[in-house]
């Protein structure tokens, strides 16, 4: 990291932590909020068809590198609000409308960055996927264009609006689980061992491949990079640990109140399972987050569907009255001790409304009309991100890491600090904003 960028670092997270909790527009938008999607095809879509469910959103224009989505969605659009979107292959034409009031990005995550930022500077609010980026250098340069441009900037990591959720993390924190020592994460999922490669070849008719890669290194067209199975590879994203694991690292950070990295992060793990498929990820990956007094274990098998107490993925606080767990159906908790020692009854399981998604998408919306800040405010998702990344950081370096927060930077190593940064191919840059 260059003495100007780190210095740029240091101020713009101070300026950052100064922000007070409503943010001061520069224009409000008029009653109807006018939105606009960039990358059509899986998330991106699944969001709009939520804001679109909703009164008063219009969508204006729609944004993909592929022709296929594109028109599949101006259909889509059609057909919910009775009127077609404008379509563009370039989201900096897109980013031009003087009409969007707010942006969904929807593409994959190497081109979260440089669409949130120039879409802050146009002085429109964003609604971006999860993880908010690739590499930890983007999410500082993303927080600082939020803080910068006083937009409202949320993330997709819907959880933070769920009701169950909401109430599992209360029951942590109001202490009834006793001593917390141990949080458990785990993501076992098939895709999360890749597929069966398959050879190179042309690029499809109708998408623009070299606007597909971006910042991202320059190869040949494969199927098997490209649509949803990029996150298997690291030029594009980060695998299970950053697909799950900022939704549920998240949920670890919340219930334990944590407000910056852990002491040491170390990962061991490897591709044991799927090692002739296409992917560039381990398949099974565990993480020890180290603190003062806990430990939080990241852990991922890709390729199967099982895991501990009978769900393939979830959040675990392990206390010394009971342990707490939840995923996206329900929380429980199991009680310890025995007879007369019971320590805690068990609480059985609290359902999710299934509302999470719904919800996220209403509190953006309302933040943009009230300037709040919205329930998962960009700073919550650098920080979640930045523990996912750690996670992976470890496991591709093999070493015990430390992160100085202030400085941005590695203590003494060199080789993970290359990993926190961004690596862009000419002509894309990311910006200073100095
Ligand atoms: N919140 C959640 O629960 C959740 C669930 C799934 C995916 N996601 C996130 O959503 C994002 C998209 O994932 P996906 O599975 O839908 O990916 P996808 O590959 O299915 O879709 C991405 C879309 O972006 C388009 N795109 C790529 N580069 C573009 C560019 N420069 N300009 C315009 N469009 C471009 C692609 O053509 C494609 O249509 C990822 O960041 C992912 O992590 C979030």
């Amino acid at each position: 990291m260059s003495p100007t960028r780190r210095e740029f670092m240091q101020t713009s997270l101070a300026a950052a932590v100064a922000v007070p909790a409503v943010l001061s527009a520069s224009s409000k938008p008029s009653e109807t909020l006018v939105i606009g999607l960039i990358g059509c095809k899986g998330m991106g879509w699944a969001d709009l068809k939520d804001f679109l469910d909703e009164p008063n959103v219009r969508c204006a224009a729609l944004c993909d590198i592929d022709d296929k989505y594109l028109n599949e969605r101006a259909e889509n659009v059609l057909e919910k609000q009775g009127k077609k979107p404008k379509l563009y292959k370039d989201y900096r034409k897109f980013l031009e409308r003087k009409d969007l009031d707010a942006v969904i990005i929807g593409t994959p995550d190497h081109w979260h960055c440089l669409p949130t930022i120039e879409a802050c500077e146009a002085g429109k609010d964003v609604y971006v996927e999860k993880p908010l980026a690739n590499t930890i250098e983007e999410c500082d340069v993303m927080l600082q264009a939020a803080r910068r441009y006083n937009r409202v900037v949320t993330v997709g990591m819907q959880q933070r609006s769920g009701k169950h959720w909401q109430e599992a993390i209360q029951f942590v924190r109001d202490g009834n689980l006793g001593i917390i020592r141990q949080v458990k994460f785990w993501a076992n999922f098939n895709y999360g061992g890749g597929s069966p490669a398959i050879p190179d070849e042309p690029v499809p008719g109708g998408v623009d491949y070299e606007m597909w890669l971006g910042p991202a290194p320059n190869r040949p067209f494969n199927q098997k990079r490209f649509h949803g199975s990029w996150r298997m590879f690291w030029d594009y994203g980060g695998g299970l640990q950053t697909d799950w694991g900022v939704h549920l690292i998240d949920m670890g950070i919340w219930g334990m109140n944590i407000q910056g990295p852990p002491k040491s992060t170390r990962a061991t793990g490897g591709n044991f399972a799927s090692y002739s498929n296409a992917t560039e990820m381990s398949d099974t990956q565990n993480v020890l987050y180290e603190f003062d007094d806990f430990s939080m274990i990241w852990e991922h098998n890709g390729g199967i569907q099982s895991g501990p107490w009978g769900r393939n993925y979830g959040v675990a606080f392990l206390g010394t009255n009971g342990t707490l767990i939840a995923d996206r159906d329900n929380w429980e908790v199991i009680g310890e001790g025995w007879g007369d020692d019971k320590r805690m009854v068990d609480v059985p399981q609290q359902k999710s409304d299934q509302m999470s998604h719904v919800n996220h998408v209403r509190n953006f919306i309302q933040c943009v009309k009230t300037r709040k800040k919205p329930a998962c405010d960009i700073e919550i998702a650098r920080l979640a991100a930045l523990y996912a990344h750690l996670g992976n950081i470890a496991y591709r370096t093999g070493d015990v890491i430390v992160w100085d927060d202030a400085n941005r930077s590695f203590v003494n190593n060199p080789k993970a600090d290359k990993l926190a940064m961004a690596h862009y191919r000419k002509p894309w840059s990311l910006p200073t904003l100095s």
